[in-house]
């Protein structure tokens, strides 16, 4: 192998592995996001700390149940101040409630 057919081995195997490692980057990164709504940042801020928003993601509940889940995370060690718990719970019940639809 000639010195120049070596340099594009090694270049592309650099290639390769910032590929993949762009791919795991952004597919940390990015995750599953919540819906769209007032709310939302709030919400990815304070519930992506501990697990994934696809636990999040995954329940429908009401305005009730989804309080009690606060207190529950509140109760795991979740910092939720106080004049924040009345948009979470406004947020997730209204784009996460019981009618709310089901990513396939
Ligand atoms: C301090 C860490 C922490 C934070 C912050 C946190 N959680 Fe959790 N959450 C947990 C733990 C620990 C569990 C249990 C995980 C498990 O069972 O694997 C959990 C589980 C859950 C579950 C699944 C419960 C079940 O019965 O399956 C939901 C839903 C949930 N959290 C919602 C939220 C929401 C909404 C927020 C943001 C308001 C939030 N969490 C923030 C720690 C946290």
């Amino acid at each position: 192998m000639s010195a120049r057919q070596r340099r594009i081995v090694a270049w592309m195997l650099v290639a390769g592995k910032l590929g993949l490692l762009s791919i795991f980057v952004a597919s940390a990164q990015t995750g599953p996001a919540l819906p769209e709504g007032a709310g939302r940042a709030l919400a990815e801020r304070t519930c992506s700390q501990c697990h994934s928003l696809e636990l999040v993601l995954r329940h429908r509940m009401t305005r009730h149940q989804w309080e009690a889940q606060l207190d529950t995370m509140i109760a795991k060690g979740a910092k939720i101040a106080d004049e924040d718990f009345e948009p979470l719970a406004d947020y997730l019940s209204s784009y996460l409630g019981p009618s709310a639809l089901k990513e396939p």
